[in-house]
């Protein structure tokens, strides 16, 4: 004669408890897998991009700026300079490891760009040399010109990304 396990309702309870705590476990791993799944795929399909700054600047209007006068706007890395031929840009970037140079109108005769890093010195004006060629110090090149124009409303526009050639000066 066989004997039948009884199983007392006490039991019947434990069991039933298990299995729901490890229903429940599971679709919480499924829950965390979909979720980490769901940001993969979000990250892997929106665009890398970087958002970089115009590297056009507005320097405003001609009129601002004085005959003679150099304007370095530290901002965007430039110096805009009005001289009596016209206007031009010099870009601002030391060509040694780029440290933001400074315009020191009390040195040399007419003043000289000087970098704070390791001491070169660029002409700036009235030398009879080419503005942004060097003095002395490390910096390999001279300073870039860089492109100026005149938007459609007559305001200063620099392309910091264009290099041109020394002594092209924007007459307004
Ligand atoms: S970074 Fe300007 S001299 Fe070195």
């Amino acid at each position: 004669m066989s004997e039948e396990k009884k199983i007392t309702p006490a039991e019947n309870g434990n069991e039933f408890n298990r299995r729901a705590f490890f229903v429940k476990l599971g679709l919480g791993s499924l829950s965390i897998a979909a979720a980490g799944t769901a940001a993969f795929s979000y990250q892997f399909l929106s665009p890398n991009v970087l958002y970089e700054p115009s590297p056009i600047v507005n320097a405003g209007r001609p009129e601002n700026y004085a005959v003679d006068s150099v304007t370095l706007d530290v901002n965007s890395g430039i110096y805009l300079i009005h001289a009596q031929e016209g206007f031009f840009a010099l870009s601002a970037i030391c060509t040694h490891l780029g440290c933001l140079t400074a315009w020191k109108p009390e040195l040399g005769e007419h003043g000289i760009i000087a970098c704070p890093c390791h001491g070169s010195k660029f002409y700036v004006r009235d030398t009879g040399k080419t503005p942004g060629e060097k003095i002395e110090g490390p910096a390999p090149k001279p300073l870039p010109w860089l492109q100026t124009s005149l938007s459609d409303e007559g305001d200063l526009m620099v392309d910091r990304s264009k290099q041109i050639d020394p002594m092209k000066f924007l007459r307004v």
